[in-house]
């Protein structure tokens, strides 16, 4: 399962909009570092957090059991699972807020932004 992510903060420090249809074009051509934007490839056995581990990158977390919200991400193409979630609402959800920490692919591609829980409305949320 391919993923591409984006972090939050280059969203942030260029000012973009999180729902700007084109977000993932203008990271393209922004030219991130490869932690900022970039690709990866999560296994059958391995949640979106684990998978960005495995492949060397630093995605925030904490409690790893679906409480806390440091590890949210924001889906932009794709659906990810979430067997625990004690912590976003289902507006949050319905939005396309997910927890990469216990998110597993259901789609075979997926557009994320990690590091989503520096939004004002995730921030307050967080443990
Ligand atoms: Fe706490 Fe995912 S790390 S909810």
């Amino acid at each position: 399962i391919r993923v591409e992510f984006l972090d939050y903060e280059a969203i942030a420090d260029r000012g973009w909009d999180l729902e700007d249809d084109r977000l993932f074009a203008k990271a393209a051509d922004a030219d991130l570092a490869p932690a900022d934007h970039g690709r990866l490839l999560v296994e059958p056995d391995e949640s979106l957090l684990e998978a960005a581990e495995n492949r060397g990158f630093s995605w925030p977390f904490s409690c790893r059991g679906g409480a806390c919200a440091n590890c949210a991400v924001y889906l932009v193409e794709g659906e990810l699972s979430q067997p625990a979630n004690h912590i976003l609402s289902e507006e949050h959800a319905e939005r396309g807020f997910r927890l990469s920490c216990n998110g597993y692919p259901l789609s075979d591609e997926l557009k994320v932004v990690f590091n989503v829980k520096h939004l004002p409305e995730l921030d307050e949320l967080r443990l």
